[in-house]
């Protein structure tokens, strides 16, 4: 498993992490540990999760998989928002749900849409306290090794009295580094090199380089963690399908199969490409996205081959022009 260098902990951790987001909602108990069992034996050690991910069972199911090896895996955990108060039927209903949705996949996006969504809370240094010790209790460990605020307002991730409690779970051993999980713009104010925030969480892809941005502004010492990586896969697969020339030049490009799997084979090289040093989260309760996504790390393209036609596709979306034709050497 190829690594990355987490300076603020001072560790060597998978590039590849396991996002939690679905452990306990989407997927239940039993398949979620058997997933990130799969993903551990593979070589994963750097799991996402949040009080709000699973409707609220995220953090206690990964304490589960973690008792017996905390010292192995890494965590980060975050503050800010809440689960969703389950409504009555949906709880009785949510075994069942779990189970027809893993067996018909097309029902994922409905079901996500009927699910309520978390809900933020605004920050304060009492609730940051409160909230980490509840974390530590489901994960089962005396330590974090990173606290995210969780989607912060700008004003909240430089307010003072927020600072001051993140410097005292850090001075206290509870957690072990700060990060940011937000959007750009908290990300970018986040490397402010005045603040304690050492990590930054943000989506990145070709339509949405949050990465490159960050980039500009940061010091090595920071770790960019990156998700989202297929959020716009119905979008390029649709667009590759309207535009057969941008399809055939990744072809050219060495991508093969249909649109979907091409389009899936190139955003998972963007993700890694563009965050060599850094960390790619994937939801991968399915063996077979686990198995993709560590052969696409183990062999992806370098960023220099990818530049062009990222920026031929982002044009060629504008523009509906076509990407240049020479084939890349994927060596
Ligand atoms: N900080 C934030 O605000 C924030 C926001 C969003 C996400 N996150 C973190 O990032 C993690 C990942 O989130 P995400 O938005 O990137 O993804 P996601 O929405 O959690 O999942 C993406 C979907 O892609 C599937 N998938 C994974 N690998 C695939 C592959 N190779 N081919 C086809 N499909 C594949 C997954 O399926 P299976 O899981 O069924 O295998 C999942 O259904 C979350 O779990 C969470 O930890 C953080």
């Amino acid at each position: 498993m190829k690594q990355a260098c987490v300076k603020a902990l001072g560790i060597n951790v998978s590039r590849i992490g396991f996002g939690c987001a679905s452990l306990g909602s989407r997927v239940g108990p039993r398949k979620g540990l058997a997933a990130l069992g799969r993903a551990y034996d593979a070589g994963v050690t750097w799991y996402d999760v949040a009080p709000s991910y699973g409707d609220g069972m995220a953090e206690s199911i990964w304490g589960e998989f973690a008792s017996g090896k905390r010292d192995r895996v890494f965590v980060c955990t975050k503050v800010g928002m809440r689960p969703a108060p389950p409504l009555i039927v949906m709880r009785m209903l949510k075994p069942l749900s779990q189970s027809v949705i893993a067996t018909v996949p097309v029902l994922r996006k409905h079901a996500s849409k009927v699910r309520q969504a978390p809900s933020k809370v605004p920050l304060s240094a009492e609730l940051i306290t409160t909230s980490v010790e509840e974390s530590l209790q489901r994960l089962r460990t005396d330590y974090i090794d990173v606290l995210a605020l969780h989607r912060p307002a700008v004003e909240e991730a430089v307010r003072e009295d927020i600072i001051l409690a993140l410097e005292r779970l850090v001075r206290d051993g509870k957690a072990r580094a700060v990060s940011i999980a937000g959007d750009l713009e908290a990300g970018m104010r986040g490397l402010d090199e005045s603040l304690p925030y050492r990590l930054v969480q943000v989506a990145n892809t070709p339509f949405e380089p949050n990465v490159d941005s960050l980039r500009e502004r940061a010091t090595p010492s920071r770790t960019f963690v990156t998700h989202g990586t297929f959020s716009c896969l119905d979008q390029l697969v649709a667009h590759l399908n309207a535009q057969q020339q941008i399809a055939s030049a990744l072809h050219d490009y060495g991508y093969r199969g249909n649109l979907t799997e091409i389009a899936t084979a190139f955003l998972a090289d963007y993700a890694f490409a563009t965050n060599p040093a850094g960390i790619t989260l994937f939801s991968m309760f399915q063996r077979e996205h686990l198995d993709f996504n560590l052969r696409r790390l183990g062999n992806h393209p370098t960023r220099k081959q990818l530049d062009p036609i990222v920026a031929a596709l982002v044009e060629g979306m504008r523009r509906a022009d076509p990407v240049p034709s020479s084939p890349l050497s994927r060596n």
